[in-house]
């Protein structure tokens, strides 16, 4: 496979078709306003927004927390099974059209929970979405439970076990919410019981915080997945250890801009990252809020990144299918089938 010779201006198409896999989506981050007020009007919810426009003008942020008050409203108006299943169906569709063959989407239990939804009604719906894509679009697809790291441990424990009846509808945890002042330690007991329980684990960690929230992540929680990563780069041993042990690193570029990770694309550093050997993906995060879904992320990083080409695109959807926890046979297949799209990019040359 020569990957070299497949021309710049062929690489938009390529990166839309390539098949590949999204390991970092918050499905509430998928409600499209269009979604929030329909969902409104048919529940008798009242919103502070007087139309779609309104509501879409607001989504201008400058740091992760004036983001997540906004995610953490707009989620409100999910009240019913109905609601879970057609928000999760809406981008399980989307994923569809972007040639995703597997997504791993994560949920917030805690954001409807403590507005009274019971647990059983999130996963009910996310899991009849979750089936449905598996038998009707051919997308594979499982959920991860999140954890607000705002909240207490004690909340965490209480998550867990309102979860525990439903164990064999999710496949691992994660850490997300605010993360400056809320370090890893803070759940250190919490993840030792889904450990034990045979849960993956992973965190999100050095996206606002520092690159010793990844550290601790990893020898803490004993996360297998970092979520965003970004900053690992201001500590070289860090990187170094990433790099050895490769852990997959879920990269949000769209996100990182809109939330000031990065002044602008043109300074994200997906390409260092990629050129210091960590396995990093691309991921769309919260693609309602940030401007687009996971075509749209490798797109504006590509158009921006001038180091980023054809080996490049390659290897981050290599790292997607790689980094999922599905079992090794299937990974194998999906890599088989995108070297098969990219010998066919390369003109059979390979
Ligand atoms: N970071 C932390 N928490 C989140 C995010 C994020 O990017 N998206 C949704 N919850
Ligand atoms: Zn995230």
């Amino acid at each position: 496979m020569n990957l070299e010779s497949i021309q710049r201006r062929d690489l938009p198409a390529i990166l839309s078709r390539m098949p590949k896999a999204e390991l970092h989506i918050h499905i509430e981050g998928s409600l499209e306003p269009e979604l929030i007020f329909e969902m409104a009007g048919r529940n008798g919810i009242r919103l502070d927004y007087a139309s779609i426009e309104d509501l879409r003008a607001a989504y201008a942020f400058t740091d992760l927390q004036s983001f997540l008050d906004i995610y953490y409203a707009g989620a409100g108006v999910l009240q019913t099974e109905q609601d879970f299943f057609d928000m999760a169906w809406s981008y399980l569709n989307r994923a569809k059209a972007d040639n995703v063959l597997h997504a791993e989407i994560f949920f917030d239990p805690q954001t409807h929970t403590a507005r009274g939804i019971p647990f059983a009604t999130v996963i009910a719906g996310l899991d009849r979405a979750v089936r449905r894509a598996g038998e009707e679009l051919g997308v594979s697809a499982s959920l991860i439970l999140c954890f607000l790291r705002h909240l207490s441990e004690e909340d965490a424990f209480a998550t867990l076990e309102e979860a525990l009846p439903y164990r064999d509808l999710f496949i691992g945890v994660g850490l997300d919410s605010g993360e400056r002042g809320n370090p890893p330690e803070k759940f250190a007991r919490v993840f030792a019981r889904c450990r034990e329980l045979g849960l993956h684990i992973v965190a999100h960690a050095g996206e606002e915080g520092p690159a010793d929230y990844i550290r601790d992540a990893l020898d803490i929680l004993k996360a297998e997945r970092i979520d965003h990563g970004v900053r690992c780069l201001e500590d070289a041993d860090l990187v170094a250890r990433l790099a050895r042990e490769r852990v997959p690193l879920t990269v949000c570029p769209l996100s990182n801009v809109k939330l000031a990770v990065f002044r602008e694309m043109h300074d994200h550093n997906l390409g260092r990252l990629l050129q210091a050997g960590l396995a990093a993906t691309v991921n769309s995060d919260d693609p309602a809020y940030f401007g687009g879904y996971l075509n749209d992320n490798y797109a504006a990083t590509f158009a921006a990144l001038p180091e980023l080409g054809a080996r490049e695109a390659y290897q981050l959807a290599r790292n997607s299918f790689e980094a999922s926890f599905v079992a090794e046979e299937v990974k194998k297949g999906w890599v088989t089938a995108l070297d098969e799209y990219f010998a066919g990019a390369c003109g059979g040359k390979g």
